[in-house]
């Protein structure tokens, strides 16, 4: 059976993530691939206690960077390893909203860890597992603040970060995007979910052709 792909879903809070994913999920389903739909931090068990810690306004003040950097890196690597590989060695294709580009862009960028550090532990924790494509939802981030206002929510840890963090982790999505176009597609996360989602399924075509005649 043909290895699953895996498609990754990147950009802000607000961006947009969620809405494509669950919309990108049904129309592969209707062509008739398996997919799995998985957000980070998460996806099992472990991950999933991990997720919670990390989104304790409480730990705000005490997590240092580098803890911050490994946790999300741990929840990654059990996610990978117990989730992703198997399905996408069952040929399942897994639509998954965050991965290693956004610890690149956040602890690489808007911490200012480094992204070649980071993208250094996360090789690690993923056994080096790469995406087959990546759509990065480009959006300002007062942009994507607004449509986070709309959510019920209290704003978690990262989001009560400044205005500058955000500026620098759109500014290393974008980096990254130039450096590896062929893997990160940059949609335009603005037009509305419709358009955004016809973006999408374009940038995935030479994947869905590639799966038909093999
Ligand atoms: N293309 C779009 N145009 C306008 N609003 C959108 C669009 N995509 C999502 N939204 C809305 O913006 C908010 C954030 O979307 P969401 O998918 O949760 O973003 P993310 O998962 O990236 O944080 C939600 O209220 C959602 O309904
Ligand atoms: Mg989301």
């Amino acid at each position: 059976m043909d290895r699953g792909k895996l498609i990754t879903i990147e950009g802000l809070d607000g961006a947009g993530k969620t809405t494509l994913a669950t919309a990108l999920a049904a129309e592969l389903a209707a062509r008739g691939v398996t997919v799995s739909q998985l957000r980070e931090p998460g996806g099992v068990a472990l991950s999933e206690r991990i997720r919670q810690l990390l989104r304790e306004p409480a730990l705000a003040g005490a997590l240092g960077p580098r803890a911050e950097a490994l946790l999300y890196a741990a929840a990654r690597a059990q996610l990978t390893a117990s989730k992703l590989v198997p399905q996408l060695k069952a040929g399942t294709w897994v639509l998954l909203d965050r991965f290693v580009d956004s610890s690149l862009a956040y602890q690489g960028g808007g911490r200012q860890l480094g992204v070649e550090t980071i993208r250094a532990v996360n090789l690690f924790a993923t056994a080096g597992l790469t995406p087959d494509r990546t759509l990065l939802l480009r959006l300002s981030p007062h942009a994507g603040r607004l449509r986070q206002q709309t959510r019920a929510t209290e704003p978690d840890r990262i989001e009560q970060e400044d205005h500058a963090f955000f500026e620098t982790v759109a500014a290393t999505y974008d980096e990254l995007a130039a450096a590896d176009p062929q893997r990160i597609r940059a949609l335009d996360a603005t037009a509305s979910a419709d358009e955004v989602l016809r973006q999408a399924l374009h940038a995935i075509e030479d994947l869905l052709t590639a799966d038909r005649h093999t």
